[in-house]
């Protein structure tokens, strides 16, 4: 199962096992980690699932599809590395990454 290193909106570190197919924002509700609030419940709608992507993993996760970049639009302070949680798919390919939560409560 990948390994998957959340900071979290106070900065803290939580290493998780997430399972394969699982949206990283499902990993990180399922170990409660905190800042992602996911309101609309990963239909990519609401953009509290917002976080960054550690800069050494961006090429490997990809870019976001139009549909996220139109609902990324609505993120607070979002940067180059931002990405809906609720659209990256855990896999073993993502094994280390690092997401840092961002403030999805402003
Ligand atoms: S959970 Fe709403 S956009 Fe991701």
């Amino acid at each position: 199962m990948p390994r998957i290193v959340y900071i979290d909106v106070n900065g803290e570190r939580h290493e998780c096992n997430v399972a394969n197919g699982v949206s990283l924002m499902e990993g990180a509700i399922q170990n409660g980690i905190a800042g992602i609030l996911a309101i609309c419940g990963g239909s990519c709608a609401c953009s509290t699932c917002h976080a960054y992507i550690d800069p050494a993993w961006t090429d490997k996760v990809g870019a976001p599809s139009p549909i996220e970049e139109s609902t990324l639009e609505l993120a607070y302070d979002r940067k180059p590395n931002s990405r809906l949680t609720c659209q990256v798919q855990v896999s073993d390919a993502l094994d280390g990454l690092v997401v840092h939560v961002a403030q999805n409560d402003a």
